[in-house]
């Protein structure tokens, strides 16, 4: 099976969409996010692109910010104070990655920790260790949302995770573990890769490196989360897996483009609802 990520991110915008309809009947004024970006990557531009077309469709009010790449990192902490204490702003997202002069930990600690709605907060980041209810980043809680959707239940399941980013590997890790999987996480200098990904009946694969995992890394019958998003030998977008290289062997996989990076931007439609919801009572 191939999991439609984006067949089924849009049914979840549909419902994002009658929820904000039903803010608007209620409160005095919409769900509010918004996105700062620093300097002209285009990856970033898109992402940006793709972000404010997701609020649009929902309903969500929506304001780029965008300065070019010399804007200073006091600049950046005084405009995100200013934010946090906007009470029409629910949501604050910082583009990531930021240039060398500003300092990421900084800047991500300065975010109100009510308005992160990427969950990269240390607070939040605590809690989602803790298990308690917090803002958890998009891209894993799309991956669980992915899950469930599809009526998998991670409860004594093998999953490994290769890659151990603040962003996805870690975070997804502590989600699979809360619904009682058995976890590991793997990386770059993780010994005999192969053997690791071959016993996981989810395999998760967030490493930036086009098609690295073939037929050899998967277990049969296993389900496989693709997160990459990377180009291949002739400039064609691809995943971390090599998807026509193992789709005969897996229960099921999520392909790139279409899979993960749909369900990553509704969640962080339904981050800044559930932030606006958390700050309106
Ligand atoms: N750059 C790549 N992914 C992300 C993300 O999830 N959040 C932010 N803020 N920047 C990113």
């Amino acid at each position: 099976m191939i999991i439609n990520g984006k067949e089924i991110a849009l049914k979840i915008k549909d419902q994002l969409k009658n929820d904000v309809e039903t803010i608007r009947e209620n409160y005095s004024r919409m769900p509010k996010l918004v996105v700062i970006l620093i300097g002209d990557n285009p990856a970033s531009l898109t992402y940006v692109r793709n972000k404010e077309r997701g609020c649009d469709y929902i309903g969500i009010e929506s304001e780029i910010i965008k300065h070019d790449s010399s804007f200073s990192e006091r600049q950046l902490l005084e405009e995100i104070e200013i934010l946090n204490n906007d009470e029409t702003v629910d949501g604050i997202l910082v583009q990531l990655p930021l240039p060398k002069h500003i300092s990421e930990e900084k800047v991500l600690n300065a975010i109100a920790f009510d308005k992160d709605v990427d969950g990269f907060h240390p607070h939040n980041v605590a809690n989602l260790f803790l298990g308690q209810n917090s803002l958890v980043p998009c891209t894993p809680k799309g991956m669980l949302v992915l899950l469930e959707k599809i009526n998998y239940d991670l409860d004594g399941k093998e999953v490994v995770v290769v890659g151990r980013s603040n962003i996805v590997g870690k975070p997804v890790a502590l989600l699979c573990l809360q619904k009682n999987a058995t976890v590991t996480i793997a990386h770059s200098k993780t010994k005999d890769l192969k053997k690791i990904c071959s016993r996981a009946d989810v395999l998760i694969t967030a490493i930036g490196k086009p098609k690295f995992f073939n037929h050899e890394y998967i277990k049969d019958d296993a389900i496989v989360l693709d997160v990459g998003i990377n180009r291949d030998e002739n400039n064609k977008l691809c995943g971390d897996v090599d998807f026509e290289d193992v789709k005969d062997k897996v229960k099921a996989i999520t392909p790139v483009p279409g899979g993960i990076g749909p369900m990553t931007i509704t969640m962080l439609m339904q981050n800044t609802i559930e932030a606006f919801y958390k700050r309106n009572g």
